[in-house]
């Protein structure tokens, strides 16, 4: 993966800038059913521990923004009988989560919006709660922040932000998972993990408060940072 010319450059190394947007545009067939499986798999696990972790009481409304198949979609649906969820995503990621709601039987709560988080003027409106999860690693600060403020847009008052990650310690060498999640994501992406104090950092400056983080343990996160629109 041509580490050091990563670490470097601090620009991906496994698909060429020139020629691609980012990791999610041109992409090889083969990749994307496997990639968005692996990521279904990683994220169901996730799912349950972060919806046994916060308080998701009072939550109607679910929007998953670059949701995948939407595991957190469906995991919550099953779990809350009174949520309804949106997935927006990609074309591409938005076939497979019609595929993974048919086979969960949740058709009639789980709706699917494709759509670009960078190119579209606003995010699905309507939703209580936003979730990113594994989005923010994927960017550098300025998109991350464009994203935030879609989604701060998008809430009514009231309204909760939860970004789900492997969060790295302010020393940013640890923990280990969260650490090499990030290496991964350099090499990758234009971004990487990063800390809660980052994260907290840019959700003050969006606009959110009542900001804090749940902290657990699971696959592909260990904690969410909530924010709340005033
Ligand atoms: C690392 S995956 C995370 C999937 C899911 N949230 C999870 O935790 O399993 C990143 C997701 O962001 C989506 N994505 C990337 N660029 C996007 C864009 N411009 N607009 C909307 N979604 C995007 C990808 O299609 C992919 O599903």
């Amino acid at each position: 993966m041509r580490l050091e010319d990563a670490l470097r450059t601090n620009a991906p190394t496994t698909w060429d800038p020139d020629t691609q947007v980012s990791l999610f545009d041109n992409l090889d067939p083969a990749f994307v059913g496997d990639f968005w499986a692996g990521m279904f798999s990683m994220s169901t696990w996730t799912a349950r521990v972060v919806a046994s972790s916060v308080d998701f009481t009072g939550t109607r409304r679910f929007l998953d923004v670059g949701g995948g198949g939407t595991p957190y979609g469906i995991v919550l649906c099953q779990q809350n009988p009174e949520l309804r969820a949106t997935v927006y995503d990609l074309p591409q990621a938005c076939e497979f989560a019609r595929g993974k709601i048919t086979e969960a039987g949740l058709g009639d709560r789980i709706e699917v919006v494709e759509g670009d988080f960078f190119v579209d003027a606003a995010l699905p409106g309507g939703h209580d709660t936003i979730l990113l999860s594994m989005i923010l690693h994927d960017w550098a600060e300025p998109e991350c922040r464009a994203i935030l403020d879609k989604c701060w847009r998008a809430l009514p008052p009231g309204g909760r932000l939860m970004i789900s990650e492997l969060l790295v310690d302010d020393t940013k060498d640890g923990p280990v998972d969260a650490a090499l999640m990030s290496i991964h994501m350099l090499v990758e992406t234009f971004g990487r993990n990063y800390t809660e104090s980052e994260y907290t950092r840019w959700l003050t400056d969006t606009g959110f408060d009542k900001i804090h983080t749940i902290r657990f343990e699971a696959l592909s996160a260990n904690g969410v940072v909530i924010g709340t629109k005033a």
